[in-house]
């Protein structure tokens, strides 16, 4: 197993480009189940999400490749593989995201056999509303031997309102509502850029969805949806991690290809710690300065405060002057990387769904355990400023949703490499 070894203390500067958004990427990808024809889908990102999204969608019967521009080619064709309709334990288990070939499967297969994804080290991580939207959209669904079974003769139009906020889940509903008969109402729909991109992505498709970004979303059904070319939006949370990168080393960087617009919250925030932030079109310039200042972040959903930013904040508050209080409102128990982060010097006391953070002077090089992507993401930066060498272990977490991350920051003038163990 590979490690990554940082010795801190080294300002970032230069210019990264950002990469397309992986949880855009991995529900776009699915709904090309729904489409006749091919499509070629631009910036997705090298990562291990992908090539388990892809792996998935092969065993669906999908032709699914990499174009020589690094544009992914899927296409499904017609009437070759209705009898493909499940999605294995081996595969679900790598990576939870798979749920979304879900609504898929049912509104172009009937039916749909999907290993029942279980929780992970962010939290429970439940599917009731999932289940409660399609089961609207005429959808019978049970759950044995550890699968969700679902099968539908027919799919129509209905009015759903969700209880909760659920990223997947609404995309689970977008893609079997697309091709349903009449309309479907979603209340309370998830307002994430991924979503309005997949959103958009069905519409460019031939889909006719309103409402995309609010609360409330309508879709008509269609009769056929046709493959296209598609370009998928930045990763704003590979945009927000590497804002901190500059913004803990006391670098001076600039991202190119990050949209400003879905990054309000993080940059807010970034500002009040005392970052100098400057958006200019398609770019984004960070700067840090010698002082920060403590402050509360609270995680909601968009455009609040993403919860997949929560730990890169915490490893800068580690070193911002003052107490912060972050109140995680998505996964309450998202607090692992906060151990770690305590292994490394830092004063964080976690209770319940809030950590409470001191800042201290500096914190310290030591082996830390990555537990989840995003923890990963907030180990690695907090190594950036740890006096001495730090060393990541089990970064294959952050395989599944990084491209490149040690190469790139070196570039940008870390002092970072990825050994094999
Ligand atoms: N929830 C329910 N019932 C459901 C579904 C969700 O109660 O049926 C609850 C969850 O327990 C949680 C909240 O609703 O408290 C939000 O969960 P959501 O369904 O929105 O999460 P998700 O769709 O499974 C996506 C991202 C996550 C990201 C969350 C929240 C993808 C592939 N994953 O997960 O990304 O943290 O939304 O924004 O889009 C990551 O990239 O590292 C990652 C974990």
């Amino acid at each position: 197993m590979d490690k990554i070894v940082v010795e801190g203390g080294n300002r970032l500067e230069g210019s990264v480009r950002i990469n397309g958004a992986k949880n855009a990427a991995l529900p776009i990808m699915a709904a090309c189940l729904l489409l006749h024809g091919p499509s070629r889908i631009k910036g997705i990102p090298d990562i291990i999400d992908i090539r388990t999204q892809s792996e998935i969608l092969r065993n669906l019967g999908g032709d699914v490749k990499k174009a020589e521009d690094g544009a992914l080619e899927i296409i499904f064709r017609d009437g070759e593989n209705d009898d493909k309709f499940t999605a294995p334990y081996e595969l679900v288990r790598k990576m939870r995201a798979s749920i979304c070939v879900l609504g898929p499967l049912l509104s172009k297969r009937r039916r749909a056999k999907v290993s029942y994804p279980g929780g992970c080290v962010i939290g429970q991580r439940p599917i009731d509303l999932h289940i409660k939207g399609l089961a609207a959209l005429g959808a019978q669904i049970e759950t044995t031997e550890g699968y969700i079974n679902a099968t539908a003769d027919k799919l129509k139009g209905a009015h759903i309102s969700f209880t909760g906020k659920t990223v997947l889940g609404t995309c689970n509903v977008l893609t079997a509502a697309v091709l349903a008969e009449g309309t479907t109402t979603i209340e309370y729909a998830a307002c994430e850029p991924e979503v309005q991109d997949l959103a958009n992505f069905l519409n460019k498709a031939g889909a006719r969805i309103t409402g995309i970004g609010e609360n409330k979303m309508t879709v008509e059904g269609v009769q056929k949806l046709y493959g296209v070319d598609y370009e998928i939006i930045p990763d704003r949370i590979e945009a927000g991690t590497f804002m901190i990168a500059g913004a803990i080393t006391r670098g001076d960087i600039t991202l190119e290809n990050a949209r400003q617009e879905h990054l309000g919250a993080v940059i807010d925030k970034l500002r009040e710690i005392g970052v100098e932030i400057t958006p200019s079109g398609n770019t984004i310039r960070v700067k840090g300065c010698d002082l920060y200042h403590a402050v509360d972040v609270m995680t909601l959903p968009y455009p609040g405060m993403p919860t997949d930013m929560q730990a890169q904040f915490m490893a800068l508050l580690c070193i911002a002057e003052g107490k912060s209080i972050i109140s995680e409102k998505i996964f309450p128990d998202r607090f692992i990387h906060a151990a770690e982060l305590r292994r490394m010097g830092a004063d964080i006391r976690v209770d319940g769904p809030s950590a409470i953070i001191r800042g201290i002077p500096f914190l310290s090089g030591t082996e830390v355990m990555v537990s989840d992507l995003r923890a990963g993401a907030g180990l690695v930066l907090a190594g950036l400023v740890a006096k001495g060498t730090t060393q990541i272990h089990r970064i294959y977490h952050l395989d599944r949703g990084y491209e490149r991350i040690a190469e790139r920051l070196s570039s940008l003038g870390a002092d970072i490499k990825r050994i094999g163990e």
